[in-house]
């Protein structure tokens, strides 16, 4: 390989080595110097060449990966992407040829437009199965939801539906579901908004969506948690940002580590009430220095309280939203985890300098949510339903948690599990690597998430998201016995 020995590198003092590596091939690739479908020297040899750990290489190809830059085949080694999203390109490489066309639009691929591209290559498939083997992270309990009134409510919206509600609605959304919204959030979270500051968008990725699209520019600096939400950085790559992972710890985000990184980032996005995917709570005093420098910054905050309700000790802290006084948090919320994933309902909670740029681009997007869901989503919340639901579900999974810990405890992991949410992490022993594992999970009717997954720096050790919400006791009992017996093929 030629782009370290024509192009020496110089590392920026600020950044750890591998972003020097990454951003030195990143840009090569970009120029064309690097073409699509060019076979990349392994870690090992490029570490050599360069004269650093072949960590810091790993590093640099895992960003690279993760960015959609790279793509390793099983068996042959790591290749230039044949999709390259080029809309993160801010600086040429130096001394670069110039090159009419990239290398993309020389091969039979349609061509996409660099938004396209960027996503193309960092969209993962969400898990379809018909019955999810456990112990799927992202399933909740779907054999508790109370499918009969939820049918009732929906064949009684529909019979009562005026001619008037077959037109084009407000797209903010319907307003019965955020004044309901905005009375739970208000009393069970601690968030402080108005009716109007929410709008109902279609799950949390499409609040990703609309606000990468409106605050990011390209080259935008964003920091992420590392390992941190997939569905998150696939938005901001979409919108041209500049990812910076930020490390977590059991104080959550290190807010020090963004500063030193990226002091002039665009926006952070973080779940402080129960970090995805490592469960930890972010600290006040965390909470307070990142809102304390996003208000100096002129940053944004993307809030992302995806499956907060369940808590089963402690009440939660205060939401950053709740604490924010510089207007500079934007709060999501989900419906996926507290009733069922395909209701694709969420909201946002906007500053108020932002409601109505927000609500003007949504018009040109999809314009509103459809009327007959948001208005039986209203009647369960009005009626009392959902408080139910919920009262019912943080038993539930309570009890489900106790029942995979106590299984789990034959099993050689160290299990990290906070008492919230729907899922924990069963950390590994030393060596075991947890991607090649999780591949080999469907043979033993298994679901295994690998953290690794999530994370671009390479984490200290593997780890594995054991999903407990979607499982009955029995399931779990068994789930973990076929677990221990691939463990034991290690
Ligand atoms: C961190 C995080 N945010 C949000 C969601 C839910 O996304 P959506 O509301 O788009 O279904 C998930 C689902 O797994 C998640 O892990």
């Amino acid at each position: 390989m030629t782009v370290f020995s024509d192009h020496p590198f110089h590392s920026n003092p600020n950044l750890p080595l591998y972003q020097g590596i990454y951003a030195h091939m990143r840009a090569a690739i970009l120029s064309g110097e690097l073409k699509s479908g060019t076979k990349l020297p392994s870690t090992r040899a490029l570490a050599d060449e360069l004269k650093v750990s072949r960590n810091t290489v790993l590093n640099a190809y895992r960003q690279l990966l993760a960015e959609g830059y790279l793509e390793s085949r099983e068996g042959s080694g790591t290749f230039v992407a044949p999709f390259l999203p080029e809309l993160l390109l801010t600086t040429p490489h130096p001394g670069a040829p110039k090159t009419a066309q990239p290398a993309w639009a020389e091969s039979s691929h349609p061509s996409f437009s660099e938004r396209a591209k960027a996503q193309i290559a960092a969209s993962q498939p969400p898990s379809v199965r018909r019955s999810p083997y456990p112990f799927l992270p992202e399933a909740p309990a779907l054999d508790a939801f109370p499918h009969q009134l939820w049918s009732r409510l929906i064949v009684r919206r529909a019979r009562r539906m005026a001619l008037s509600d077959f037109m084009y609605q407000d797209s903010a959304g319907y307003r019965p579901l955020r004044e309901a919204i905005a009375a739970h959030l208000t009393i069970s979270r601690q968030v402080h908004c108005t009716l109007d500051q929410v709008m109902i968008v279609p799950g949390s990725q499409g609040a990703l969506d609309l606000a990468a699209r409106m605050l990011i520019n390209a080259g935008d600096p964003v920091w992420m948690e590392d390992p941190g939400y997939p569905g998150a950085r696939g938005a901001f790559l979409g919108a041209g940002a500049q990812i910076i992972p930020i490390p977590v710890d059991n104080e959550g985000l290190v807010v020090e580590t963004g500063i030193a990184r990226a002091p002039r980032a665009r926006m952070v996005y973080l779940t402080p009430s129960h970090q995805f995917p490592l469960g930890v709570t972010m600290s006040l005093s965390r909470r307070l220095s990142l809102l304390d420098w996003a208000k100096h910054a002129n940053a944004y905050i993307l809030e992302d309280d995806y499956d907060s309700e369940f808590r089963f000790a402690a009440r939660p802290l205060a939401t950053l939203q709740g604490l924010d006084e510089a207007d500079r948090v934007i709060y999501i919320g989900t419906f996926s985890k507290v009733l069922f994933p395909s209701i694709r309902i969420g909201y946002l909670i906007l500053p108020p300098p932002l409601v109505d740029p927000f609500l003007k681009v949504r018009r040109l997007i999809d314009i509103h949510s459809p009327m007959l869901e948001q208005a039986v989503l209203a009647d369960f919340m009005i009626e009392g339903h959902f408080r139910r639901h919920l009262r019912r579900m943080r038993a539930l999974y309570a009890e489900r948690r106790g029942a995979l810990l106590e299984a789990a405890s034959e099993l050689p992991l160290e299990i990290h599990s906070p008492e919230a949410g729907i899922h924990c992490v069963g950390w590994l022993p030393d060596g075991m690597d947890d991607l090649s594992l999780a591949s080999r999970a469907a043979d033993f009717d298994l679901d295994l998430t690998p953290v690794s997954n999530f994370s671009i720096e390479p984490l200290p050790r593997g780890g594995l998201l054991l999903g407990y919400g979607g499982f009955g006791a029995q399931e779990i009992n068994d789930g973990v016995r076929r677990l221990g017996a691939l463990l034991r093929t290690v």
